[in-house]
């Protein structure tokens, strides 16, 4: 089974017209961008808000009209991918390293929809690198001030230079082991001058559509 297509092109079914819908990144949200595009072309009216350059271009090779984040209200309703989530539906983010859009359009959204695929499921978040957004401008101190909360950093690399985010930004990858206490990891991380934001998404998804012991689930 292919757990991506299944789980992303399910949560087309909470897509209704004239919604405004959040576009995630990466390869599982692939196939709902996939899917609502088949449904734009079969009529379905919706206006899309991309998470990233690249969810962008698929989005518009699709015929899926695409919106200003600027020019609306709200979005009703978002649908992305994670890279880890908990049993309370908090998440890790930014293995594509677009978690910084991805949060402020979750944020934004009346309903949060992650599609995820078996692996993803974990007891505990932490196994999976956390990644950080963090300006350039003095990232090396912003990455010490990281380390002393108890991780290890590595500046995320691309083809020999510092991975750049659509925003400009560096990302750090950073080890926490086990994180007990995600939401107040979210706090002490944003306090520190140089991060922007990091890919710990606490209490901001609805829903979690996954697979579990080979069946198609819902989580709310
Ligand atoms: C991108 C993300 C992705 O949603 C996350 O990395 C999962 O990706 P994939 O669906 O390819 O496994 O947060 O910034």
């Amino acid at each position: 089974m292919n757990e991506k297509k299944v789980v992303g092109e399910k949560a087309v079914e909470y897509v209704k017209d004239g919604m405004v819908v959040g576009l995630g990144t990466g390869s599982t949200a692939f196939y709902f961008i996939t899917k609502l595009g088949e449904l734009v072309q079969q009529g379905l009216s919706i206006k899309g808000v991309p998470t990233s350059k690249q969810t962008e271009k698929l989005a518009s090779e699709l015929g899926i009209p695409l919106v200003s984040f600027n020019e609306i209200e709200q979005i009703d309703l978002a649908v992305d991918g994670a890279d880890e989530v908990d049993p309370e539906l908090n998440l890790i983010k930014g293995g594509g390293g677009a978690l910084l859009r991805e949060k402020i359009i979750a944020k934004a959204s009346k309903t949060f929809i992650v599609i995820a695929d078996s692996h993803k499921n974990v007891d505990t978040l932490g196994f999976f690198p956390l990644p950080i957004e963090v300006v350039p401008y003095g990232f090396k101190m912003t990455m010490k001030h990281i380390r002393d909360l108890g991780s290890t950093t590595k500046l995320r690399q691309h083809q020999g230079n510092p991975f750049l985010t659509d925003n400009g930004n560096y990302i750090v990858d950073t080890s926490f082991q086990k994180i007990r206490q995600p939401k107040e990891l979210e706090k002490n991380l944003n306090l520190i001058p140089g991060v922007v934001d990091s890919g710990l998404f606490v209490e901001m998804a609805d829903a979690a559509i996954t697979i579990i012991d080979k069946k198609l689930v819902t989580q709310v």
